[in-house]
């Protein structure tokens, strides 16, 4: 398999992303809690090859669905799973289910104007790929915006940042990997430089490929909710995914 070695999110890695993101504990979580209690179009950031947005369609006849995410190999692998499957090309055909190539720091480039959305999705801990307060700012207005009154914005994710752990093994392109997860962290115990290790079960060849630093700010995430007029409405902290990694679910929805 080729590698990129300094971004797990690079499209060489698709594969490799694949095989990692294959779980659907947190869909069924979305599903029953929240999408099944409000009407109104379900926006999901950072949808990647739409995992999540896609099995939510599946889930939901009649309700409409936007997936966005700004890397155009992760959509495009999107687009390719939707023709390949009649339930989501019908879907897209009747304008149910919409794509958009776009950043989600800057929701205005790329949505319609004044279009709000009744539950907005971001998981799998894709808050921390906005790494600068500047780009995280002004994700929380763009939610604000789009949020209708009584929605709700769903932020997940993991808790254990922290440790390493070894992950059960997993299978891409027929050849069997271990994953290993590795962390560095910052003496100020804030940035986690975190990488997973990939050994080749077959011939044992080891391969270590970098996701974005990360920076673990809880503080910061409630003050700058607050000003910007949202507020934690549940936190749940009891879901874990499928290596084990607990997982924190904030529901947040408008201050006033
Ligand atoms: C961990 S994946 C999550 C994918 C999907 N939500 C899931 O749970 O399977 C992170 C995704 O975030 C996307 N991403 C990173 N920064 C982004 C940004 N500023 N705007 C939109 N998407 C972004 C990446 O392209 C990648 O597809």
């Amino acid at each position: 398999m080729d590698f990129d070695e300094d971004n797990l999110y690079h499209p060489k890695n698709i594969d490799l992303y694949k095989m990692m993101y294959t779980g659907k504990g947190d869909i069924t979580y979305l599903s029953d809690r929240l999408v099944s209690k409000c009407d109104g179009t379900v926006l999901e950031l950072a949808c990647g090859m739409g995992r999540v947005i896609l099995e939510l369609v599946r889930r939901f006849p009649g309700r409409s669905f936007v997936g966005l995410d700004y890397h155009d190999a992760y959509l495009n692998k999107c687009v390719k799973i939707v023709q390949s499957e009649g339930t989501l090309t019908d879907a897209f055909e009747l304008g149910r289910l919409r794509l958009v190539e776009g950043d989600m720091s800057d929701m205005d480039s790329c949505l319609p104007p004044d279009k709000k959305y009744s539950v907005i999705i971001l998981c799998n801990s894709s808050f921390l790929h906005l790494e600068t307060t500047q780009q995280r700012t002004a994700l929380l207005k763009g939610v604000k915006n789009r949020l209708e009154q009584r929605g709700v914005f769903l932020l997940e994710y993991a808790l254990d940042f922290w440790r390493t752990w070894d992950w059960k093994e997993k299978t891409a392109s027929n050849i069997p990997y271990r994953i290993r997860k590795r962390n560095t962290v910052s003496q100020d115990g804030l940035y986690s430089t975190r990488s997973f290790e990939f050994t080749n079960l077959q011939s044992d060849e080891v391969r270590t490929v970098s996701v974005t630093p990360w920076l673990f700010e809880p503080s910061w995430l409630m003050d700058s909710l607050r000003e910007n007029g949202l507020k934690i409405l549940l936190e749940d902290n009891a879901f874990q995914n499928e290596s084990g990694m607990r997982r924190r679910i904030l529901h947040i929805g408008h201050a006033g």
